[in-house]
């Protein structure tokens, strides 16, 4: 998993918890003083590790979480891709655009990324269907993200966001609208 997905789970953790939380999640998931960066590529089972123990710890589930992470990423990962962003794009387009930018991108950056699938289409203005598939399991994050870009936009009021499926398949669909 790309280093910038663990730092934002770490930013996370620490904005909405606290320093020590983040401390003994690590040291919970096997992980103790370890640190992350941008441009290593780190075990998947590490933020599965992570994410595990901060829903033991929270009480939410593995689902959740990557929700709320997906929700919170978002900014960042746009101020950092910012360049492949058209200025014109709303939440629907940059939907639509993802797999042949961001995703795109990301995959040159490194042989080991390996964002999902989304096959996306426009099925009309103001309707997006995603199909996800990825072995990682976390359409969760897919939705987050979503709701993450709606907020981005300022059209949180005006997206919903309806997973068609279970949200933790391996192959998730994803049904998004603008009123
Ligand atoms: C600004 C746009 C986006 C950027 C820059 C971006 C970037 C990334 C990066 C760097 C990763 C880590 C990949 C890896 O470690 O191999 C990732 C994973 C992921 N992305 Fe995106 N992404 C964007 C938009 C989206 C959107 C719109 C969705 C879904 C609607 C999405 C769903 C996911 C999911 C679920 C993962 C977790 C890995 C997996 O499930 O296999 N991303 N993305």
């Amino acid at each position: 998993m790309h280093g910038t997905i663990l730092i934002l789970l770490k930013r996370y953790i620490q904005t909405q918890y606290d320093h020590s939380t983040w401390v003994n999640l690590l040291e919970l998931a096997g992980l103790s003083g370890a640190t992350f960066d941008h441009k290593t590529v780190y075990p998947d089972e590490n933020l599965y590790a992570l994410v595990d123990q901060a829903a033991a710890a929270t009480g939410a589930t593995a689902g959740e979480l990557h929700e709320r992470l997906g929700e919170y990423l978002v900014p960042d990962i746009m101020y950092m891709y910012q360049k492949l962003v058209d200025p014109t794009w709303r939440t629907l387009d940059m939907l639509e655009h993802t797999e042949h930018t961001m995703h795109r991108q990301v995959r040159r950056e490194h042989a080991e990324n390996a964002p999902p699938v989304l096959a996306v289409k426009r099925l009309s203005p103001n309707e997006v269907q995603i199909d996800y598939v990825s072995a990682r399991r976390m359409g969760g994050l897919a939705v987050g993200i979503v709701r993450g870009l709606a907020a981005y936009y300022d059209e949180a009021d005006r997206i919903a966001v309806t997973p068609t499926t279970s949200a933790d398949g391996q192959r998730v669909s994803i049904y998004v609208q603008r009123n």
